[in-house]
């Protein structure tokens, strides 16, 4: 049976790929800083969900996250889907610092404990190592710079472990999927978003992504096109585009 374990699995993406993975029979760990969500989700699959409560900006995350993988029963692929963003053109510094701790700081403690623990167990089967990043990377953003910049980062952070591990010889396969616009609690109610995807869409497509171990999957081909089109865009053009998101009730 495979054993995943899925860090920032009490809402949104992370909660439905964890409901949909317990279903298929996976055994699957999961983890957040919100206890009662993750347990209404052991309380649904309790024969194939463990959960504990990791906060990834905090310094015993490693810690916790090991005696998570134990719990599990050990681990096969990481699914890392915790993270924040917010749209912040008045750069609120405490917004852009949390911002970054969870998304940067946070992938940083999590990747690096995730590699060594497949460098000292995945001799024979491959492990994996998946983490929702986003379009949002693919150019800096100035209403979302903070989260642009740590979805950037979190790219090339993956790009860097995979050098090492082919370096290493450590038998580690990376999977960066890059989601446009899903309606999950990360967007604000009432604001519209181009393309947007309803989350029973968007979901199966980066399961499917994770389990025949992509390298790279831009959720959905829609958005394939637009950010390649966006990667064509020259910097002095791009700064002077006013990117900006309307509410609903405020269309024109
Ligand atoms: N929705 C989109 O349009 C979209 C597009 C591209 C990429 N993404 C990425 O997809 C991932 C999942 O987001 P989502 O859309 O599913 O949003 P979401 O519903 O807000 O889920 C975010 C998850 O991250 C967890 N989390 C946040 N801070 C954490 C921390 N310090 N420690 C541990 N867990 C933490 C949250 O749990 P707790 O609050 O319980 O800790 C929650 O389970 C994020 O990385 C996001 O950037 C989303």
């Amino acid at each position: 049976m495979k054993r995943i374990v899925i860090i920032g699995a009490s809402s949104g993406l992370g909660r439905r790929i964890s409901e949909d993975f317990a279903r298929i029979g996976l055994r699957v760990g999961i983890a957040a800083r919100r206890e009662p969500q993750l347990k209404a989700i052991y309380e649904r699959y309790p024969e194939s969900v463990v959960y504990r409560t990791i906060d990834v900006t905090a310094p015993d995350a490693v810690e916790r996250f090991y005696d998570l993988i134990e719990a599990n029963g050990g681990m096969d692929i990481l699914l890392l889907a915790s993270g924040t963003g917010h749209i912040n053109p008045q750069l609120d510094v405490a917004t852009d610092v949390t911002t970054v701790e969870t998304n940067a700081v946070g992938t940083v403690r999590i990747l690096d404990a995730a590699y060594r623990y497949f460098r000292d167990t995945a001799n024979d089967t491959p492990g994996q190592i998946a983490v929702i990043t986003s379009l949002a990377g693919t150019k800096g953003i100035g209403i979302a710079a903070s989260y642009s910049a740590s979805k950037r980062f979190q790219s090339t952070y993956i790009d860097a472990l995979d050098q090492l591990a082919h370096q290493e010889h450590v038998n580690i396969r990376f999977t960066d999927i890059r989601p446009g616009f899903i309606r999950t609690p990360l967007l604000k109610e009432g604001r519209n978003y181009p393309l947007e995807m309803a989350i029973s869409y968007a979901a199966p497509l980066i399961e499917k992504a994770i389990l025949r171990r992509k390298r790279v999957a831009v959720i959905d081909s829609r958005w394939r096109i637009v950010s390649g089109l966006w990667r064509m865009i020259p910097q002095c053009v791009w700064s002077r585009i006013a990117l900006e998101l309307k509410d609903s009730d405020n269309k024109s």
